[in-house]
């Protein structure tokens, strides 16, 4: 949450940071800023809403200058306006910081600088680093860091410029990602919160780990730690492709993303899949085939749509393997006796792998011995740099902050990770030849189901009216109804309560009217049954219905109001096409709300703060 870019070099710095900060916006657009150095004055621009804001306010012509740093916001503390925008300036304009994380000890520090005369300009936690900084500056800036870093507790990366020092940037992280790219002749040097940011650039790359601190100056890079020695760091070489941000002609990013499944899914499957034989691979997954078969307890652990997918691998390990698995909401798990032994596999869903409830719940994991494994989109992450062993999503870059094709590619390498761990056990050739089959048909009951897409755009007119919503599923739908509204509620702005439809005859029924619709999920025939009984009740207490059900499934039209066919596949694959329908109707009905579809209000693509 939140971006930090910096850049030194010979190219202008201001464009540089302007452009780096585009491809960090998706981790928070409350607000923009960036702060340079011109004639040895510290100069800021800061615009409260999205970039463009900040861009309006900068004339890059006048600023060919060689260093930069700037800042998208999430807010955290203090609320998304311009005053509270990064870069944070001390009192007297000398130093310029821009801060990812939260300071725990803000208020004493904050305090104790005001009790001593210090004016503060925002509500932030993250402008008492600029006052330290200048407070503990006494013509070194490095030193001035340092000792500031010793002061402040909690979780920080930070990029840091004072107006004596135009060609030097000292930068620093705690608990929070920091990586820095730079050429081989060591011309240009980026600094960024995201390795997202060095698209397109050929870069040789080092991730700054817990207290160390960068010191950049012109064609120079050192790292040292707190007791200011020097730290030996290797650097991998970043071939980073250019990252295709265009929306394909779609109008959204996220209905391209929608649209984008078929694809991503088989290149979730590709290259691991061996039908013939029955087999699953994954590349390098160096796990012992004999620690592999003697799991016997998983701890699944994600937050949000990936926390969804945590909850159908819990189903998927559990009937296919045979493996007791749990899944626990990542931002709860650190707090709970985790009851793990050599035979525990923890495991981490995340897409941006940067999501800091996540590597929270991985740390408490691994303090007690945990093997971890990671199931990320993005690759160099901190959640798989962290984790021992990593199996990659290949999605692609998700650019709307709603989620739909990462959780797609999760929920394919969960089913295969499935079967590969099932295959260690007991699931015969045979069986598994039938798993995978069924998985590859996927691809195009999904295409099916866009085609439809005008149809559940009619849907998404007649039931947009409405303010509030129940999801009802039984078995794997329910996590299906879950995940469906959780889309509903981000991009159109509106309540939406998920239940096992069993569930609702205990409580929930006595807001049933015909002023609350229910969304059906009815695609698993385990509980199809019981599903109509539920909603039978619903009917007669005059919920409107819209049910999303499988072909030639019986009796539900009789029940429903209005039924989306979708295809039939397995119980355990239902919820592809039920969740590529329900974000086609949570699209549909966002955009008759007007809402922000692609930056949805209060939200942010990467969660980096607990
Ligand atoms: C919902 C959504 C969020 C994320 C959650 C976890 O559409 O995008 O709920 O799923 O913040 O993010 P990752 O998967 O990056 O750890």
């Amino acid at each position: 949450m939140c971006g930090i870019f910096g850049y030194l070099g010979n190219k202008n710095s201001i464009k540089a940071c302007l452009n780096g900060l585009k491809l960090l916006e998706y981790r928070g657009y409350d607000s923009a800023g960036i702060a340079t150095i011109k004639n040895g004055s510290l100069i800021n621009f800061k615009a409260s809403g999205k970039l463009i804001s900040l861009e309006k306010k900068i004339n890059i012509k006048n600023l060919n200058l060689d260093l930069a740093i700037g800042h998208t916001r999430w807010a955290t503390h203090g609320a998304a306006n311009e005053k509270n925008a990064h870069p944070h300036l001390d009192e007297m304009k000398n130093v310029a910081i821009v801060h990812n994380g939260i300071i725990e000890n803000y208020d004493i520090l904050k305090k104790d600088l005001q009790s001593k005369g210090v004016k503060f300009r925002s509500e932030t936690d993250s402008e008492v680093i600029a006052q330290l900084i200048f407070k503990n500056y006494k013509k070194n800036l490095l030193d001035a860091t340092l000792k500031t870093l010793k002061e402040v507790k909690g979780s920080l990366a930070i990029v840091v410029i004072h107006k004596n020092h135009p060609h030097e940037i000292v930068a620093a992280t705690r608990e929070s990602p920091l990586a820095i790219g730079f050429d081989d002749k060591k011309n240009e040097f980026i600094i960024s919160s995201d390795p997202n940011a060095f698209s397109g650039r050929n870069l040789n790359v080092i991730f700054l780990k817990n207290n160390e601190i960068a010191h950049i100056k012109k064609n120079d890079l050192i790292v040292i730690n707190l007791r200011k020695q020097k730290v030996h760091k290797k650097f991998e070489k970043l071939n980073s492709k250019n990252l295709i941000f265009s929306k394909k002609g779609f109008e959204h990013f996220l209905l391209k993303e929608i649209f984008d499944q078929p694809l991503t899914i088989q290149k979730a499957y590709l290259g691991r899949a061996i039908e013939d034989k029955g087999q699953v691979e994954f590349e390098h997954l160096n796990f012992t085939k004999k620690f592999l078969s003697k799991i016997d307890n998983i701890i699944v652990t994600a937050c949000g749509t990936s926390y969804h997918a945590s909850l159908i691998a819990k189903a998927y390990f559990e009937d296919q393997a045979n493996i007791r698995t749990s899944a626990e909401i990542a931002s709860e798990m650190r707090f709970k006796n985790l009851l793990i032994t050599k035979n525990t596999l923890v495991i981490a869903i995340s897409q941006s792998g940067e999501t800091a409830d996540t590597m929270a719940a991985l740390k408490a994991a691994k303090a007690k011995g945990a093997k971890t494994l990671s199931i990320v989109n993005v690759q160099n992450s901190t959640i798989s740099r962290f984790t021992d062993e990593s199996i990659f999503l290949k999605a692609g870059p998700e650019r709307s902050v709603c989620s739909t094709k990462a959780f797609s590619s999760q929920i394919t390498v969960l089913y295969l990770f499935a079967i590969y761990l099932a295959r260690l056990r007991d699931m015969k050739k045979r069986e598994a030849i039938l798993f995978l089959k069924e998985l590859k048909k996927i691809p195009l009951k999904i295409r099916k189901v866009l085609k439809i897409s005008s149809l559940i755009n009619e849907q998404a007119k007649k039931y947009a009216k409405f303010d509030s919503f129940f999801f009802l599923g039984r078995n794997l739908m329910y996590p299906t109804a879950m995940e469906a509204a959780l889309k509903l509620k981000e991009i159109s702005y509106l309540n939406a309560n998920a239940y096992p439809a069993g569930e609702m005859k205990h409580g929930p029924l006595a807001l049933i009217s015909n002023k609350l619709p229910v969304i059906a999920f009815c695609s698993n025939e385990k509980t199809y049954d019981k599903m109509l009984s539920s909603l039978m009740e619903a009917k007669a207490r005059g919920a409107p219905i819209l049910a999303f059900a499988t072909k030639n499934s019986y009796g539900i039209e009789d029940i429903a109001d209005d039924v989306i066919w979708l295809e039939k596949t397995t119980d355990e694959l239902a919820i592809f096409p039920s969740s590529v329908a329900a974000q086609l109707f949570a699209y549909y009905v966002a955009k008759i709300r007007k809402t922000d579809i692609d930056q949805p209000r209060n939200l942010a693509k990467s969660v980096t703060v607990e």
